[in-house]
């Protein structure tokens, strides 16, 4: 019988699936690197978020594993390279967290145009300051989708709903799948210069790092509002202070960081920053939707094709 380990707080749905398909499985979330390491040569699968890093000294102690199964889209704490060298497979769970994510990104857009975190804070300490908060409608303005994948198309289809007009800069995205989602592909460039707002949702890869970086931020719109809930290391925190207290950037919504934890930044000293700690996929649906994929994807796998 396969065995696998779950080492991060997944959904007992994982627990039960493997269970019923009849994979013996233990649940230890919040072990350090070196327990992890004393207890993982029995396993042939490791079940993971993102606290656990999947190192290459964590799969040579490991010569049993032939899967690593991450309950999410990123892999970014799994080092594929290592894994693919030894003969192991990563798989990932792509679309069980994009609607979540998608709607923490919309979340954001609206948190930004109206200023609801520093209303409500200034509400709740009693200052009803009516005419501070000036916000700004969505209705009309352009949305620049930097991604349009999995979650961007879902972004781009909730805000066409809100009439705004969409553009997207991906290579990937073909001139039909555009149409079909009613948004104009755009040169990275023109999106810069268009955009009331953008929102990002590309993976974190040689190409995209720093995709924000200092003189694209410059080439935006006066007054834009940028989104990231997709990957630290898209935008360049340094350059995007700068253009905040200057006045070029109007606001930004940051769900995630160049160093996460990220437990101070100069940016949280901003009143037009809104901040969430890598939440995009924080929802019970999409916990569940993860584990039940990542578990029946691994059982399919340790059971026939391993
Ligand atoms: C993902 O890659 O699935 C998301 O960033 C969520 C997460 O890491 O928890």
């Amino acid at each position: 019988m396969p065995r696998v380990l779950i080492s991060d707080k997944l959904s007992p749905a994982a627990i039960e699936i493997f269970k019923r398909r009849g994979i013996e499985v233990d649940f230890r979330p919040g072990l350090s690197p070196a327990e992890l390491r004393a207890i993982i040569a029995p396993y042939d699968g490791l079940a993971v978020r993102s606290a656990s890093k999947v190192t290459r000294e964590l799969m040579e102690a490991a010569p049993n594993l032939k899967v690593v199964g991450r309950a999410g889209i990123g892999v970014d704490n799994v080092d594929v390279t290592s894994a693919t060298a030894r003969g192991v497979v990563v798989m990932n769970t792509p679309y069980g967290n994009a609607i979540t994510t998608a709607e923490h990104a919309i979340a954001m857009m609206f948190a930004l145009a109206r200023q609801l975190p520093e209303a409500s804070a200034s509400t709740k300490a009693g200052r009803w300051e009516k005419n501070r908060f000036m916000g700004v409608e969505l209705f009309g303005k352009t949305l620049g989708l930097i991604g349009c994948g999995n979650i961007g198309s879902i972004v781009a289809d909730r805000a066409v709903g809100l009439h705004m007009k969409v553009v997207a800069f991906d290579p990937f995205l073909s001139a039909q799948r555009a149409v079909e989602l009613g948004v104009e592909k755009v040169e990275l460039n023109e999106l810069l210069e268009r955009a009331d707002f953008v929102t990002l949702h590309t993976p974190l890869t040689e190409q995209t790092r720093n995709i924000l970086s200092r003189e694209n931020i410059a080439r935006l719109r006066k007054g834009v509002r940028i989104i990231n809930c997709a990957r630290g290391g898209l935008v360049d925190e340094a350059a995007l202070y700068d253009a905040l207290k200057a006045g070029h950037v109007a606001g930004a919504a940051l769900d995630v960081f160049e160093t996460e934890p990220a437990t101070e930044s100069p940016l949280f000293a901003l009143e037009n920053v809104v901040c969430t700690p890598h939440l995009g996929a924080a929802t019970a649906e999409a916990q569940e939707n993860v584990a039940l994929q990542v578990a029946d994807q691994m059982a399919d796998y340790l059971l026939t094709g391993a």
